[in-house]
């Protein structure tokens, strides 16, 4: 039995249990995927500065996002197809998030449906919202995701349209896989994913097949995001969303000072540095690198979270004293699931929380509000 210490053991693990188009689905980015290693690497380059003889005693990584508690400064990002990775993921992913004191964000584009998280969590989660042609459809999330009590709206608006993984197009990506000789050859060889999928209904996309005109069975990310996703999504779209929502709400998909002033403007709450993962527009900067200046221009008058590329608390850690008042993990938490369903998400959380506790202690602070620039090594960092 592996004992789990990091989160490359989960995704070791992940890799031997989910079949390979769910495993390679989350574990690409588009194109060369140099965005997508970017963001990890650029986050190995930053050093730290370690301090010594300083009272370590009650220490808290607590503090507030949107002004919401959260036990550490880390939320669950939206992922779709998550409960391909897992029977009934996103639930079990929820339940993991609420024990630990984190947000959960629900893509729009998950298995189980909005009514199945709040059905089965007490503490409010936020919803992922993907702006569809047909309008009377994303008003319909939006009025699902009220009904729910969902607590903050997160607007995605970097995905109108998808950039190509080369992993899914060979793998034949479809949520659930079809039933070709190549894929029964796969899922031979993962007995206790298959064992869970037996056990559930959740096998499509829960917000959407039974809830559209006319799509009984939609299996296909890319070919829906084609023919659905709005291409024409603009900054009065946003306004209008946020008029309609009018609660909390967070921009997703910001590299640009320009876009973030422009989020400024649209009135959200919150943006998230992001480039998708790196799975959109290969070539962008990492998140960590387009961080700094966004926080310089805007961090004032908006609360700016970021995410791509964290793996670690000392990550979190980094991304907290280049300004991100909240971080968001992927991968970290699919490749949890994957590897050891809900425990492996809790477990995922606690490596997280225990190497970000320890790093800012060795950094010579005891809460993570107190920490600032001041911990990084001059030089090593982006906009130093
Ligand atoms: C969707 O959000 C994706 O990145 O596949």
């Amino acid at each position: 039995m592996t004992v789990i210490t990091h989160i490359e053991d989960l995704r070791v693990l992940a890799q031997k249990r989910v079949p390979r188009m769910f495993y390679d689905y989350a574990d690409s980015g588009s194109w060369t995927e140099s965005t997508y290693r970017a963001n990890e690497a650029d986050f190995q380059a930053i050093k730290l500065r370690q301090r010594v003889a300083v009272n370590m005693e009650g220490r808290s990584t607590a503090t507030t996002m949107i002004g919401r508690p959260v036990a550490m400064p880390v939320a669950i990002a939206p992922v779709g197809s998550v409960g391909m990775h897992c029977a009934d993921g996103e639930i079990k992913v929820a339940r993991a998030a609420e024990k630990f004191g984190i947000p959960f964000t629900l893509s729009t584009m998950s298995i189980c449906s909005i009514e199945d998280i709040a059905a089965h969590t007490k503490a409010p989660f936020w919803f992922q919202l993907y702006v569809m042609r047909d309008r009377d459809f994303s008003d319909r999330l939006i009025a699902r995701a009220q009904a729910a009590g969902c607590s903050a709206l997160v607007l995605t608006l970097d995905l109108q349209i998808l950039g190509q993984r080369h992993k899914d197009l060979k793998n034949g990506l479809s949520v659930p896989p079809k039933p070709t000789l190549a894929n029964w050859i796969n899922l031979a060889t993962k007995p206790s994913w298959c064992l869970g999928m037996l056990g559930t209904k959740r096998r499509q996309f829960g917000n959407i097949v039974g809830h559209v005109k006319g799509v009984a069975d939609m299996s296909s990310l890319s070919e829906w995001t084609a023919n659905q996703f709005d291409p024409r999504l603009n900054w009065d779209d946003v306004a209008r969303i946020k008029q309609r929502w009018g609660g909390k709400l967070i921009l997703k998909g910001i590299q640009d000072v320009e876009d973030a002033k422009l989020a400024v403007a649209s009135g959200a709450d919150a943006l998230i540095v992001s480039n998708h993962g790196g799975r959109q527009l290969d070539g962008a900067e990492s998140s960590i690198r387009a961080l700094p200046a966004i926080v310089d221009a805007v961090g004032r008058d908006i609360e700016v979270h970021m995410d791509g590329g964290i793996r670690s608390g000392q990550d979190v850690l980094k991304a907290w004293a280049l300004g991100a008042r909240g971080t968001y993990i992927g991968r970290a938490f699919v490749y949890a699931l994957g590897a050891m369903g809900e425990a492996g998400v809790t477990k995922a959380l606690e490596i997280l929380h225990k190497e970000l506790d320890l790093t800012m202690a060795f950094c010579g602070r005891t809460r993570i509000e107190q920490v600032d620039k001041g911990i990084l090594l001059p030089g090593t960092y982006p906009g130093a």
